[in-house]
């Protein structure tokens, strides 16, 4: 397939860092230092599913595809409002389609863990008009009185609208199951029977493990879709990689010794949306004229689970 069209939508309200040391033990300086975030686009009065809704309309307008025209949907999200109709469902009847759509909960792998499926969708002949929307609103999962994770994360959602066409090269996913490093715990309804001993617990997360897996999980798949290509890392124009953390993404930098201005950055104003992170930068990217058509794209994420992934391809 190709990607033919993107779109973001981010909610209004920007935290600062300083805002954040308003009522946390924190300060800018640390935050910045240790992560490369200074603000970020945190959910007020909006709802996720007009962002999806929103991200998608802008994709599919930048790809000249009506609605009707799509032959598949897939939403990544891991928590919004609703605990069913999945999202996909509530965006298809949103925007006018009528096609079949799934939900997906890749955590921050989610879109490139779509485009797998699309891809493969489209090699077997089911579909030609595929449209991914990642909807996040990480800051939902949080304890906004545990500095170690809120000051991470940001709202938001991306989209991309894929057509037929050879311009995904490679992708590559990949899983090693690690519950205990970066989980959440959602407490169900009771019931007459339940006798288990049950709790809501928030995002709980492991920096420093986590941190670890995401530099060794993304050089490992960057390295193994370049090999499947016979391509140097000289070779790829962009590194967009999941804005989880400045030093993260240096780390990578450093081990496929690339310049630093071959990976766009967004993490400074938008923190982690989980998700959303990886097609949110490549709209801005493209939109503000950094990735252009015919660019080789390498783009990688990792996240709970652990899972993660890497995919390369022309603009
Ligand atoms: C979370 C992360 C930023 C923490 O950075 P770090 O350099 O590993 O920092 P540490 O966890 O060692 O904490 C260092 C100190 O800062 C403190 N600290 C943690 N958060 C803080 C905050 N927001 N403000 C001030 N101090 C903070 C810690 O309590 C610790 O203090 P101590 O030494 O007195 O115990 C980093 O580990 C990280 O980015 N991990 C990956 C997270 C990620 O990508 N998650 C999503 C994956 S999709």
């Amino acid at each position: 397939m190709k990607i033919s069209g993107t779109g973001s939508s981010l909610p209004k309200l920007e935290v600062t860092n300083d805002m954040l040391a308003g009522f946390l033990d924190t300060s800018d300086e640390w935050i910045r230092t240790r992560t490369g975030v200074v603000s970020r686009h945190v959910i007020s009065d909006e709802r996720l599913e007009d962002m999806a809704v929103d991200a998608a309309g802008k994709a599919l307008d930048s790809a000249g595809i009506k609605a009707e025209e799509l032959d598949f949907i897939i939403c990544s999200n891991v928590v919004n409002e609703y605990v069913t109709p999945q999202l996909s469902s509530i965006v298809q009847g949103r925007i006018g389609a009528s096609c079949p759509c799934m939900d997906i909960n890749c955590a921050c792998a989610g879109f490139i863990h779509a485009l797998e499926i699309a891809e493969s969708f489209y090699m077997a002949g089911r579909v030609r008009n595929v449209l991914i929307v990642c909807a996040e609103e990480p800051t939902r999962m949080t304890d906004w009185s545990d500095r170690r994770t809120c000051v991470l994360f940001g709202d938001g959602a991306g989209a991309a609208v894929l057509t037929p066409g050879d311009n995904i090269k490679s992708i590559k996913l990949s899983a090693s199951s690690a519950v205990d490093k970066l989980w959440q715990y959602r407490l169900l309804l009771p019931t007459p029977y339940v006798t288990k001993d049950e709790h809501d617990v928030p995002l709980q997360m492991k920096g420093q493990d986590v941190f670890k897996f995401a530099v060794k999980a993304a050089s490992n798949d960057i390295t193994r879709v370049l090999e499947e290509v016979s391509l140097e890392p000289d070779a790829v124009d962009h590194y967009l990689l999941h804005q989880a953390n400045i030093r993260i993404i240096k780390a990578i930098q450093d081990y496929l010794e690339q310049p630093a201005d071959k990976f766009p950055t967004n993490i400074r104003n938008h923190g982690n949306s989980s998700s959303a992170s990886c097609p949110i930068l490549l709209d801005e990217s493209v939109r503000n004229g950094i990735v252009k058509k015919g660019d080789l794209v390498m783009m990688s994420a990792f996240g709970a689970g652990f899972v993660s992934g890497a995919a390369l391809f022309e603009l």
